[in-house]
């Protein structure tokens, strides 16, 4: 249409006609906002700016997004309209009339809103992802996710309720603008109340006002917390329900559908990272146990060692000792020319020495004295002699730092961990040489084995599933990581083995093992 100063309409074409359902004579010289909005004066912002009194000042077009809002059988609707108005002008470049072309973009607009709400709904559950996936510990996850719930739904409530199985009830894990007593006090059945429902049925529930009616359990204690606009949805994980999440205003609030969805699918990614913070915690519940036994294990086969190693020492090899003796006594109680049964002796009593020789390496196998009165270094320097050199292999051994003796336990872990790699060298490497290094330093004691040996495939030999014997690398690993410490193997078929054992000595005082 073509507008004059008056705001009365000059000229309209008949797509205006049509839309306003009149005949010319009954839109020209009528007032342009009469006619478009039904209004008696002109229009004004923020929902209907007028643009035609903007190009009457300036003498320049001016553009602007009108919304209208009208009834189709009682449902309220919005359509938008894309408003340009130019000047019209003279010769002498005066405005003379105004043009205003408008058209209809409601269906741009709404997409645009779609857009807009389907990239809030992406970026909420973004948001929720990120702050659910930053930890493994329940309290955290839960309440960082109920915080960005609260921020992304704009409520100023709310609270996380899980499943207590043993009291049967769903508690309070974590809250947000409820008071300390409140969250203490309640406690919900199943079916009780609202959020004893949504927990029974796992189905959402949504009240505009939650203080009116009788919803509530608890209806004092909910309308001294200011609970009114109450959404509230199940933490669902297969098929279980762990418990509920609910936001709620202090003022009542009717969320619409479109706020469940968002809040359901923020429910489900809590649920499913509550399900995860359950295992895990599980998971290293148990790891404690395993670990504990495991330790269990390893005290109870060295108490089990040392009583075998003293009974051998103190009374078979006492009777040993003395077969020996007696053997050499008879031979010498034998009349002068008894050669054959004094051989025979002879012979009997070499090898009697060589069992109480054996015998006693054995002793010391199981569990060397040395190793409780001398301490590590001691120890391994017998292992030295009696395994790697023993087999021909030439060693080289360096202590450095300040040498001391090291809490028993720790001192049984580092042997058993050397006399396995040592009997390891022996056993599998054909090497020449061998370097053992133990640094004692301030925090931590380190232990490097070296062999020039033929070398293995690490990855390999630990995951092997046939073992017939080998715990030997895996039980090292185990023992060392029982002492808080690490170890590390490095290897490559025909390039020798390196084994590297780092515990640290800050520990409390561990009992002897
Ligand atoms: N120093 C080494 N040199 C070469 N091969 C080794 C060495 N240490 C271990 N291995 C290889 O790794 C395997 C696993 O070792 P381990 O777990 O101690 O079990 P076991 O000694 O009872 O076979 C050995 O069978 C051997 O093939
Ligand atoms: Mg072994």
């Amino acid at each position: 249409m073509v507008i004059d100063r008056d705001y009365r309409i000059i000229q309209a074409n008949n797509t205006l006609l049509k839309r306003h359902g009149k005949r010319r004579s009954e839109v020209i010289g009528r007032y342009c906002y009469d006619i478009s909005h039904g209004m008696a004066e002109i229009c004004r912002s923020p929902r209907h700016e007028c643009p035609i009194r903007l190009v009457w000042e300036t003498g320049k077009p001016a553009r602007t997004t009108h919304a209208h809002v009208y009834e189709v059988e009682g449902v309220q609707r919005k359509r938008y309209l894309d408003i340009i108005a130019s000047p019209i002008k003279d010769q002498q470049d005066n405005v003379i009339a105004v043009c205003e072309l408008m058209r209809d973009v409601t269906e741009a607009k709404e997409l645009e809103m779609k857009i807009a709400e389907a990239h809030r709904n992406l970026s909420a559950m973004n948001t929720i992802a990120n702050v659910v996936s930053q930890s493994l510990d329940l309290d955290t996850i839960l309440s960082s996710a109920l915080n960005k719930t609260l921020e992304i739904m704009k409520a100023n409530r709310g609270g996380i309720l899980l499943w207590d199985e043993e009291k049967q009830l769903l508690r309070y894990r974590v809250y947000h603008g409820l008071s300390a007593e409140h969250v203490q006090k309640v406690g919900y059945r199943s079916g009780e109340g609202i959020i004893g429902k949504v927990a029974k049925t796992g189905k959402a529930l949504l009240l505009e006002d939650m203080s009116t009616g009788s919803h509530a359990a608890y209806p004092n204690l909910i309308a001294a917390e200011g609970l009114r606009g109450f959404a509230c949805t199940p933490l669902k994980s297969k098929g279980k329900i762990l418990g509920v999440l609910y936001i709620a205003s202090h003022e009542a609030r009717k969320f619409s559908s479109d706020d469940m969805l968002l809040l359901n699918s923020i429910a489900w990614q809590i649920a499913t990272a509550v399900e995860n913070a359950k295992l895990h915690q599980e998971v290293q519940h148990k790891e404690k146990i395993r670990g504990e036994l495991l330790q269990d294990i390893f005290s109870i086969q060295e108490e089990e060692r040392r009583r075998i190693a003293r009974e051998l020492h103190d009374e078979t090899s006492q009777i040993l000792a003395s077969l020996t003796a007696n053997l050499e006594a008879a031979s010498e109680m034998l009349p002068a020319g008894e050669n054959k049964p004094k051989a025979m002796l002879k012979k009997a009593q070499t090898l009697s020495i060589k069992v109480l020789d054996e015998m006693n390496r054995l002793v010391y196998e199981l569990r060397p004295t040395l190793l409780d009165d001398l301490g590590l270094v001691a120890a391994i320097k017998w292992l030295l002699d009696n395994h790697l050199r023993l087999a021909g292999i030439t060693v080289n051994l360096k202590i450095a730092g300040r040498q001391r003796r090291l809490p028993p336990r720790l001192e049984t872990t580092l042997f058993r961990v050397v006399q396995e790699a040592f009997s390891n060298i022996t056993r599998h490497a054909s090497a020449k040489n061998a370097d053992v290094t133990l640094h004692f330093k301030k925090s931590d004691i380190k232990v490097h084995v070296k062999d020039d040996g033929k070398g293995f495939d690490v990855e390999e030999a630990i995951s092997s599933k046939d073992r017939p014997r080998g715990l030997g690398l895996l039980g090292m690993k185990e023992r060392v990581e029982l002492m808080k410490g690490t170890l590390s193997i490095r290897s490559r078929p025909s390039f020798g083995t390196e084994i590297d054992v780092k515990i640290p000595l800050n520990q409390e005082e561990v009992p002897n093992g």
